[in-house]
């Protein structure tokens, strides 16, 4: 891709719709209106409180992120969605119990004019949740247009300048790529022959990018991460990212593999197990929804520590993934890691790791980077998908030739890179030979 030769000024609102509008895009609502009325700080989010060094490390430059490059005021921000459920964010926030009565009440009369549209939802593909929010239409095709409607008329209602579609709705069900998903012709086709390889989370992407809209995925679905909608990508000069957000127990997985890989350790496994009692976890109890959830969890350590590279290090590793659904914690997760490593002449050793977390409090930072970078990305003529934005993702997209790169740091090295690269400043290579002639 060509280096942006002009980024459009961030003028007027930015449009954000969510499709799901649960947990975590209820928090992150609540915590852009508290940040954006001074009352609370962003932690989490690099977007807000993250630097870029820029020139030698004797230049003293590191600016915010927020002020090398424009991204979009929050006070420019509103935010619409759809749910299968017709309650109003205040309500879905205070029933998902992740944030305190005196947070909830401070955003009460924002949140409570937020209420979802009827969703685009098919019970075939998230079989534990029934609601009457939904959408009617002859076929697939005429929902997904309903979808693109909507999307038009919160644009004008609103007078948007600019929007980004984030889906934040339930896992569904795992589903492969299908020679339906090959074309945009073949896609269109198949929604109109309501066609089972194509899930409702695929009419919103189709509906965005269709619109000429950013779309990412925080989910598993397939969902964008196929060849149809990509292409369609490319044609509408729209980028997409995705999927699934990297958040707790996996943000740990690509910080410490690289660790053991960086110094020859070996791995015989890696046992990872979770209980958490919010709706997605419920969502997560049907078979079909956690193979999904279980694929993306599964990939970052095959590609981290590269087994065929490393035979005697990583090619018999145990590696399992438990998700259980545990009521009395709420929102509140526990993930438990047993890591079984071996050192110098094979002899074993054990790393535990308990990481007692708040799932959507984890989630909403990188909602709100995600749509202020896919923003940015749209400003500056860059289209189809974001690789630059993996740090962001437990299974991030690439073009269909590359692996993906799960290392956190390697990805957060591409991430300020790419924003280096975008307005002109010298990428840094940490080679460092200068600073010694
Ligand atoms: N919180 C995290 O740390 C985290 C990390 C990675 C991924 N995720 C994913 O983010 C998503 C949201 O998580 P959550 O905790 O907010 O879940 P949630 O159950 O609280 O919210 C999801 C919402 O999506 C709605 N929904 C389902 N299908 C829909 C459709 N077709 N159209 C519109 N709405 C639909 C549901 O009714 C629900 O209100 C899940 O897929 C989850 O796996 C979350």
């Amino acid at each position: 891709m060509e280096k942006p030769t002009r980024i459009a000024a961030p003028k007027g609102k930015l449009g954000v719709l969510l499709p799901g509008m649960g947990a975590v895009a209820t928090t992150f609502m609540a915590g852009v209106e508290l940040v954006r009325t001074k009352k609370a700080q962003p932690v989490g989010s690099l977007t807000q409180m993250g630097t870029i060094r820029l020139g030698k490390r004797t230049e003293g430059r590191s600016p915010k992120i927020k002020d090398l490059i424009k991204l979009a005021k929050l006070e420019d921000i509103v935010f619409g969605g759809w749910d299968i459920f017709p309650d109003s964010s205040y309500e879905a926030a205070a029933k998902a119990g992740v944030l305190d009565p005196h947070h909830l009440a401070m955003v009460k009369t924002f949140l409570s004019k937020i209420k979802p549209m009827p969703a685009a939802f098919d019970r075939e593909y998230v079989k534990m949740l029934d609601g009457k929010n939904v959408k009617k239409g002859k076929n697939k095709y005429e929902i997904a247009l309903q979808v693109k409607k909507d999307i038009a008329n919160f644009k004008k209602k609103h007078n948007c300048s600019r929007m980004v579609m984030l889906w934040c709705g339930s896992t569904e069900i795992f589903l492969t790529q299908d020679d339906v998903h090959s074309t945009p012709e073949k896609f269109e086709k198949a929604m109109q022959e309501n066609h089972p390889a194509i899930a409702p989370s695929m009419l919103y992407a189709w509906a965005a990018i269709t619109s000429g809209i950013a779309y990412g995925n925080g989910a598993p679905n397939l969902s964008v991460d196929i060849p149809a909608l990509q292409t369609l990508a490319l044609q509408n000069n729209v980028p997409i990212a995705g999927k699934d957000f990297k958040t707790g127990q996996t943000l740990l997985k690509t910080v410490l593999a690289p660790a053991f890989k960086a110094r020859m350790l070996g791995l015989n496994g890696w046992f990872s197990t979770n209980i958490l009692g919010n709706r997605d976890g419920e969502v997560l109890e049907d078979p079909g929804s956690f193979k999904t959830k279980e694929e993306s969890k599964l990939g970052a350590l095959e590609f981290i520590l590269q087994p065929h590279l490393y035979p005697e290090l990583y090619k018999k590793i145990h590696h399992k993934v438990r998700i259980n659904y545990y009521p009395p914690r709420g929102d509140n997760k526990e993930g438990w890691d047993n890591i079984d490593i071996f050192g110098w002449l094979g002899y074993p050793m054990q790393i535990k790791v308990d990481f007692l977390c708040r799932d959507s409090i984890l989630a909403a930072p990188i909602v709100l980077d995600l749509v202020l970078f896919l923003d940015l990305a749209q400003r500056s003529g860059m289209r189809g998908i974001q690789e630059w934005l993996s740090f962001y993702f437990k299974s991030p997209m690439t073009a269909p030739e590359l692996y993906p790169e799960h290392d956190l740091f390697i990805q957060l090295m591409k991430l300020k890179n790419t924003l280096r690269w975008m307005v002109g400043e010298d990428l840094i290579t940490h080679l460092g030979q200068e600073y010694y002639d």
